[in-house]
């Protein structure tokens, strides 16, 4: 494995872009291939063969592009196991931060919320994970299967968001959760939504950053990381490039970014 390879990065659409952001600020001297498979989002609803084959061609493509690590920037897929998509690949896959301590840390009361995908949360691995940290912790998994969707169809700071907002937060608030960890990536694109829907009782968790801290590990670990010089970011998607490049505006620095339209 070569140290001047690029890093793979995957999602079912837009919403690994918000991983992107935070790796390419950790890495900056990495490049970063970014798939975001668009033509099928979104996957939270899928059955797990569907969703196995998928990113099994995202992992296939990205290895032939000469990748020497991947992340997958997506928690329904990493709840499958990312040891269990590398489908022979000599490269590190790197999964979504789970993020039991962040939220154990943030909880004063150790009453907990979780936002994902239906498919996320009926795997129940973010409970379990804070559980097994701190099992007197009340952890409140809530299925947000309206945000991916709205997300994916730019629906950003409408009527539409705010009400889905409200109806799967209040749950959670009448549960007196004080910590929500966001646990889709597609999430963060609503953070400001969800964050004034709960008010500032609550603390709002995106764990790409620990995600991002777990990547430099894995390179640091296999003497991998680029010494110097300056990534560039490639986004792909496999469908609808151009919305996907105005989400991507939202979320990523201008500079240093090129998009294509890719078929799996
Ligand atoms: N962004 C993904 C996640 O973190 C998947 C969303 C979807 O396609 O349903 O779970």
């Amino acid at each position: 494995m070569q140290k001047n390879a690029p890093i793979g990065v995957l999602d079912s659409g837009v919403g690994g872009l918000s991983v992107l952001k935070c790796l390419h600020a950790a890495l900056p001297q990495e490049d970063f291939i970014y798939v975001g498979d668009t033509a099928r989002t979104p996957y939270g609803p899928r059955s797990e063969a569907e969703v196995r084959r998928f990113v099994g061609e995202i992992i296939d493509y990205l290895a032939g592009r000469g990748v020497k690590l991947v992340v997958v920037a997506c928690n329904t897929l990493t709840v499958l196991g990312v040891e269990t998509l590398k489908g022979g690949h000599p490269f590190e896959i790197v999964g979504m931060s789970k993020g039991a301590e962040l939220v154990l840390a943030a909880s004063p009361s150790k009453k907990i919320g979780v936002f994902a995908t239906e498919f996320t949360i009926n795997s129940g691995a973010h409970k379990a994970a804070i559980l097994a940290k701190d099992a007197g912790a009340d952890v409140y998994p809530k299925a947000c299967p309206k945000f991916v969707p709205l997300i994916e169809g730019e629906q950003f700071g409408s009527a539409a968001v705010r009400e889905a907002v409200a109806e799967y937060a209040a749950p959670l608030k009448a549960a007196g959760i004080d910590t929500l960890i966001l646990s889709c990536t597609h999430y963060p694109l609503i953070q400001q939504e969800i964050e004034a829907e709960f008010g500032s009782g609550v603390t709002v968790i995106d764990p790409a950053d620990a995600t991002a801290q777990d990547t430099q590990a894995a390179l640091a670990a296999q003497e991998l990381l680029r010494a110097d010089g300056v990534g560039y970011l490639e986004v792909c998607f496999t469908a609808d490039m151009k919305r996907g490049a105005r989400i991507a505006s939202r979320v990523l620095p201008a500079a240093d970014c090129e998009f294509a339209e890719i078929k799996l």
